[in-house]
């Protein structure tokens, strides 16, 4: 009785020529119907897939890795999927490559490399990492440093695993109640399946769909049955915003909003193509943005940088590999760990 459906499947994704091993997070929970509509659709192209993702509602969380500090769930998992007690990091009863982690979209990203992986699929090593699809446009660079969704992206490549962000302007949604492909969600999904597949069959078998310490921003605007917008060459400064804190006099209490006129700080573009356009523009016109970006950065190699380096230069000018100045004298190099800000805060 299956058989029409999954035919149809069959059929519309016939082209994928290489099945990966793909290990997908989001930062709205492990019930999202974007998650697992794209979740399928991978699934039916004959991906490998496993998804670690947020036992609850984990937005804005950004790459910050927050662990768990009980073994157990301590309310119920998003949905009632799982119930209070159960183990912080486990499976949805219905399907057991479904994992939920009590942590940060990042940290569910580190647990599934560190521990579920190794310990329940041993030697299966992640081609791909996929983030999402979100909930709403993540879209610049500001957000880039607030969104969970990037961070799941930015957490993967960190560790040497291609990843793409995906992010949608649907609303939230459970799982179960994305009823027939037309949902918002449903669309979601196949916009998003549409460019994932696009990287997996550009990648050659054997060879990792994007260079080390590379990762793609992919936006995507309200959908509308049977039409797939423009795919558009984006980057990530370029009419982007960032925030405001809005006063209220009432409540005395601030909330956020967009600056305006749109702030140059967030917009100065540096690296990468600086005549494409935003994808904040992109999405406004109702493209798709596909943005690239790198885990390295570091300034570029530009007059600019050697004039911020230059106001110092005079600490430096002992010579590189000095190390002493006048009072004062760094430890010999030692093999103790450094502190670290995050070192402070767990003492
Ligand atoms: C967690 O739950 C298990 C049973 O599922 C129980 O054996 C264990 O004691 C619990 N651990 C904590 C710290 O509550
Ligand atoms: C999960 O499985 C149970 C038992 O098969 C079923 O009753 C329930 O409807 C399923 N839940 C969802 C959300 O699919
Ligand atoms: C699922 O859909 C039902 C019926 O529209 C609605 O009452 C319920 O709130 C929805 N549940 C969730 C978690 O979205
Ligand atoms: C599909 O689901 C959407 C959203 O729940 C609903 O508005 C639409 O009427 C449904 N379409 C069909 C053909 O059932
Ligand atoms: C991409 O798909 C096309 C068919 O749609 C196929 O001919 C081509 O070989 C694929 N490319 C790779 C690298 O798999
Ligand atoms: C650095 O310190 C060590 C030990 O104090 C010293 O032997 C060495 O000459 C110093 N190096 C430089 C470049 O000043």
């Amino acid at each position: 009785m299956k058989f029409a459906s999954t035919l149809a499947a069959a059929l519309s994704l016939a082209s994928t020529a290489t099945a990966l091993n793909i290990l997908m997070s989001n930062d709205d929970g492990f019930g999202s119907g974007n998650l697992r509509e794209l979740y399928k659709l991978l699934k039916a192209a004959g991906h490998d897939v496993l998804i670690v993702a947020p036992a609850t509602q984990q937005s804005g969380q950004g790459g910050r890795s927050e662990f768990s500090t009980d073994a157990n769930l301590t309310s119920p998992g998003q949905y009632d999927i799982v119930p209070a007690g159960a183990p912080a990091v486990g499976t949805d009863p219905n399907d057991s490559s479904i994992w939920y982690y009590n942590g940060t979209p990042a940290a569910c990203v580190f647990v599934a490399l560190d521990y579920v992986l190794p310990r329940h699929y041993p030697g299966w090593t992640p081609d791909l990492a996929l983030a999402g699809p979100n909930y709403g446009a993540n879209l610049g660079a500001f957000v880039y440093s607030l969104s969970g969704t990037l961070g799941v992206a930015y957490a993967a490549v960190s560790r040497s695993v291609p990843a793409i962000a995906l992010s949608a302007s649907n609303s939230a949604v459970a799982y179960f109640n994305v009823t027939n492909s037309t949902h918002p969600a449903a669309l979601a999904a196949k916009a998003s399946y549409a460019v994932v597949d696009q990287f997996i069959n550009a990648t050659a078998q054997g060879s990792a769909v994007l260079p080390l310490g590379y990762g793609v921003n992919v936006n995507i605007p309200e959908l509308s049955v049977g039409t797939l917008p423009p795919v558009v060459k984006s980057r990530l400064t370029g009419e982007a915003e960032t925030d405001a804190a809005v006063y209220d006099e009432d409540k005395k209490t601030f909330t956020w909003g967009n600056v305006r006129p749109l702030a140059a700080g967030v917009n100065a573009c540096y690296n990468g193509d600086c005549s494409l356009p935003g994808e904040t523009y992109v999405l406004a016109n109702g493209g798709i943005s596909v943005s690239v970006f790198t885990i390295d950065y570091d300034a570029p190699s530009v007059p600019y940088t050697e004039m911020v380096f230059a106001k110092v230069g005079n600490l430096f000018s002992a010579g590189s590999g000095s190390n002493e100045t006048e009072g004062y004298q760094t430890k010999p190099a030692s093999k103790k760990r450094m502190m670290t800000g995050r070192d402070v805060y767990r003492m």
